[in-house]
């Protein structure tokens, strides 16, 4: 298979190890890949594009040929911007398909050269979102091993009745 530029696009709020478990996998097909947070003014995420950044920094250490970056507007004007080849998606349950389809088919509407593709997660990671996670965390709920080391030391900043493990 040709190797080349994937763009794994998301809010990323916080990364999870389902995300990571993607660049990771996404690693072994493409030759590099640029993690593209959404940046969206209007809405009000847990964590802040800077915090975002720093917790996928963190995460991603010792992983070759992966960097981070934002944008605002369309993914696809992005992508095509930074010349990628390829939109990569992650797909955990049905839930997910029905979005994504309608995502990937209007992406492809606005420019036929860039292909999405999507890599089903691993079954650990089936049923964790980012939404959840902050779900759990909210109300105390431990959240390790969902979510890499530095997300838990952040997300237990912002809820502090999140239990000590
Ligand atoms: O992590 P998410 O929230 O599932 O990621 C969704 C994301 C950022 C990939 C999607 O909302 C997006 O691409 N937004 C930018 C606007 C856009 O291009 N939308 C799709 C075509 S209209």
């Amino acid at each position: 298979m040709t190797k080349c530029l994937a763009i794994y696009p998301g809010t990323f709020d916080p990364i999870t190890n389902g995300h990571l478990s993607i660049i990771k996998r996404g690693l072994k097909i493409f030759e590099r890949l640029i993690i593209a947070i959404l940046h969206n003014p209007q809405k009000t995420p847990l964590f802040t594009l800077e915090e975002r950044v720093e917790m996928i920094n963190e995460s991603i250490k010792g992983i070759s040929n992966v960097e981070v970056d934002y944008f605002d507007g369309l993914l696809i004007d992005y992508a095509a911007q930074k010349n990628a080849n390829v939109i990569l998606r992650g797909l955990r349950a049905m839930s997910d398909f029905e979005y994504e389809f309608q995502m990937a088919l209007m992406n492809r509407k606005l420019n036929r050269e860039i292909q999405s593709v999507f890599l089903m997660t691993d079954y650990k990671w089936f049923y964790t979102s980012s939404t959840i996670i902050k779900e759990a965390a909210r109300f105390g709920g431990d959240v390790s091993g969902l979510v890499p080391e530095i997300v838990n030391r952040k997300l237990k900043e912002k809820f502090p009745q999140l239990k000590n493990t």
